[in-house]
């Protein structure tokens, strides 16, 4: 029997418990051993629920039991989850976690505390809610140099944007229903404006490139300035908007950004809806790799968690190897980016024309029947850098979204 307990009982730590409770049989054939909660921590009472004769509320009973050998630590935010864990591992548990803004900023520190004390911190649940994309770049995929990681990482912002291109909808509204849906959270903000985003392709790209990359250095942007006509232009250019979290290797240096970006019909990642996420992985040698399913939800992101449990328990005594060095990686600045953009502008195409053509020559300028009182532009392939120099040449710039 291998004890666990598990942090937090909010909506991924009450899909563990039914995971582990509804898949006893076969998840301890697979552990090679019968998997316990012991404990159950949580500051409220669930008077009545399945957890209330192992429920605790003080995290030392849990620290203190020697019995306990695996610790979930499913609560989510920096703090106390960090102190939680890192008592933890240093106590000869291991832990396994979901909590993405916990690994982003402390993972180098919490995984070499597991390599001292021969245990593990694993954290596929992550990233990418059920889909294993953890694992493979730390085993399948270690045979080659990862050159590129591409992905839609945030479920929220894909289900938004679904609803604006399918319902016409605008931003609020569609935001409004995925809070109604249980999509998104009260506050909505680490979503909509990227966080949560940067913070899985930090944890990706520190495990592909071996070396700690500080999401605070990541460009950042989010949806929430997207509108309902963007997406409009966006459709007649036959392109889709998706948040895309990305980092590149290429040529000694290294480039990570989240922003939205105007996808074409053909791409890839052009058909991945609703909160659906994907991520599309380039080596040198293996090509695309691409990885698809439900990023986020209750018992998707639990059993993601649980199968780590799983693998904790079949590696009790021994550390399971991952490499991610507490070194900083130099990201190196997105202003030389080479991409087409698509400009919105207010006014008529007629009196804009010749500085648009001036500032971005060859532009290809287009109209749509909702924006009457505007029109749009998309550039030739041009730096970030060029691109905003010379877009200050231009009056009534009413936004822009890069092309993928
Ligand atoms: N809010 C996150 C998302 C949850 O929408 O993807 C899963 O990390």
């Amino acid at each position: 029997m291998t004890d666990i307990a598990v942090l937090g009982y909010g909506t991924v730590g009450s899909g563990v418990v039914e995971v582990i409770d509804k898949n006893s049989k076969s998840i301890g054939m697979k552990a090679g051993d019968e998997i316990r909660i012991k404990y159950v921590l949580d500051l409220r009472d669930f008077p009545g629920d399945r957890v209330e004769s192992v429920l605790v509320h003080d995290f030392d009973v849990i620290l203190s039991d020697p019995s306990v050998r695996i610790v979930v630590e499913v609560m989510g935010g920096v703090e106390p989850a960090y102190t939680f864990v890192k008592k933890s591992l240093l106590a000869g548990k291991s832990v396994c976690t979901s909590n993405k803004e916990l690994v982003a900023k402390h993972g180098p520190e919490l995984i070499s505390i597991a390599r001292k004390k021969g245990i593990n911190f694993l954290f596929e649940a992550s990233v990418g809610g059920a889909i294993p994309v953890i694992r493979p770049i730390n085993s399948s995929l270690t045979a080659d140099a990862i050159l590129q990681i591409k992905g839609i990482l945030n479920g929220t912002t894909n289900y938004i944007l679904t609803q604006m291109a399918d319902e016409g909808w605008e931003f609020d509204k569609a935001l409004e229903t995925a809070q109604k849906l249980g999509y998104a959270e009260r506050d909505p903000e680490a979503d909509i404006e990227g966080y949560d985003a940067c913070r899985k392709i930090a944890i990706l790209s520190s495990l592909a490139y071996g070396r700690n990359v500080d999401f605070e250095k990541i460009y950042t942007e989010g949806i929430s300035k997207i509108t309902a006509t963007d997406i409009c232009y966006a459709k007649k250019l036959g392109c889709a908007v998706k948040l895309l979290a990305s980092s590149e290797y290429d040529d000694g240096k290294y480039y990570a950004m989240v922003a939205p970006f105007l996808v074409r019909s053909t791409h890839p990642l052009y058909s991945v809806n609703g909160v659906y996420n994907a991520i599309f992985v380039n080596g040198e040698s293996i090509g695309d790799v691409m990885f698809y399913g439900s990023g986020a939800g209750k018992l998707p992101t639990a059993c993601a968690v649980v199968a780590d449990v799983v693998d904790a328990a079949k590696h009790l005594d021994k550390h399971i190897y991952t490499f991610w060095s507490e070194e900083d990686l130099e990201l190196t600045g997105i202003e030389n980016a080479t991409r087409s953009f698509f400009v919105r502008m207010s006014g008529k195409p007629e009196e804009q024309k010749d500085r648009i053509e001036a500032a971005f020559a060859g532009a290809q300028m287009l109209t749509v029947d909702e924006d009457p009182d505007g029109f749009g532009f998309v550039t030739g392939p041009v730096t970030e850098k060029e691109f905003n120099e010379r877009l200050k040449d231009l009056t009534g710039v009413k936004g822009r979204i890069r092309f993928e």
